[in-house]
């Protein structure tokens, strides 16, 4: 049976630093705050000429050079994405052409911070039934268009960025199982609700913005992600004993520690990006994945669980050898 594997790695995040600091100067908060409450120390904020495709394409690039492929490779792009640079084409189809490659399916997927796993898990069925050989598969996000930078209960949380995988089809294993799920009753929780075919005239006076209850976010998402966890090693006949490493969403450090604390995970097993990147939704998890590999932490072999949870609420996890 052929395995989906990932075979390279890679991440882009824009220049532009925006620090706790930063933010003690726009809205009523501070630094210990953020950093108690949240973790995050740093974000990174996309230029104004810069699009979620633009972010996308420079991880694109350096997961095709960490796999030692060339676009022509390629034969399915998914892009996950809450930000895309356009109602359409879809951000796949942008990150397609300036990547110079054509004829491949490409599309995006849209399942909030959940996204990359969502984008994993479709990834490796086409790849296990044959339909692929070798998808690029990226999250890619430019929050800070959607944020309120009035609202110190939001705008302390979130930030830009990118990260991609180049997923092949390999007799070695690669990926174990992934597990998507959601529940569309919590939609108020946690939404942007203005959109092209409801609330319009909103979006064109550029008031979209992500809303969010906080605390009813967090208790979900801690009590949701156990259960993932759960499932996931359940399903693979394995215990916490078997996971090198996790790689969760990047939400808020006491989320993850959570999590962590669930699987007894040592901290060290556990790759935190929240403190320099924020919460980049469907980009924070690839993003870890890169940070991890390349700083030499991640090794061909071990065994990573990746898991998130957004908007939606979605929710879902993928078990995998690296
Ligand atoms: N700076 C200072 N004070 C702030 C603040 C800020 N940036 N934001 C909120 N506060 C205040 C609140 O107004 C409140 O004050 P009050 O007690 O006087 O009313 C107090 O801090 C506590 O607010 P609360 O919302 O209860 O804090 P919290 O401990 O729940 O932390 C979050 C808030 C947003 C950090 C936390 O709820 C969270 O991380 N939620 C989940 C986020 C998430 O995962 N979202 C995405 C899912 S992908």
């Amino acid at each position: 049976m052929s395995y989906a594997r990932i075979t390279g790695t890679g991440s882009y995040l824009p220049e532009k630093v925006l620090t706790n600091h930063d933010l003690e100067q726009m809205v009523e908060t501070n630094d210990q705050w953020i950093r108690e409450r949240t973790g995050i120390e740093k974000r990174h904020i996309a230029a104004d000429d810069q699009t979620t495709c633009d972010l996308a394409e420079q991880a694109a690039r350096r997961a095709l050079e960490a796999a030692g492929r060339s676009p022509d490779d390629i034969d399915l792009i998914i892009v996950a994405t809450t930000t895309p640079d356009r109602v359409f084409p879809s951000t796949a189809c942008l990150v397609q052409q300036r990547l110079d490659i054509h004829g491949c399916a490409a599309f995006d997927i849209q399942a909030v911070c959940t996204g990359f796993v969502y984008a994993l898990g479709v990834a490796d069925k086409f790849i296990r039934t044959g339909a692929a050989k070798c998808a690029l598969v990226i999250g890619a996000e430019t929050l800070s268009r959607i944020i309120d930078w009035t609202d110190r209960s939001t705008c302390v949380l979130f930030g830009d960025g990118a990260g991609a995988v180049i997923l092949e089809a390999s007799e070695e294993p690669g990926i174990l199982s992934t597990h998507l799920h959601a529940d569309g009753n919590y939609e108020s929780l946690l939404t942007v609700n203005v959109g092209v075919s409801s609330n319009f005239d909103a979006l064109v006076r550029g008031e979209a913005y992500i809303h969010m209850k906080g605390n009813e976010v967090f208790r979900m998402a801690v009590n949701t992600l156990g259960r993932i966890v759960d499932e996931t090693l359940e399903a693979n006949h394995m215990t916490q004993a078997d996971v090198d490493w996790l790689i969760p969403h990047q939400a808020n450090i006491r989320i993850i520690n959570a999590t962590a604390r669930k699987l007894n995970m040592p901290p060290e097993r556990v790759v935190v990006t929240v403190d320099q990147h924020g919460n980049t939704s469907a980009a924070s998890v690839p993003m870890a994945l890169d940070v991890a590999v390349r700083d030499g932490r991640i090794q061909r072999g071990e065994t990573l669980l990746m898991e998130a949870f957004g908007g939606g609420f979605t929710w879902g996890s993928a078990l995998l050898k690296f």
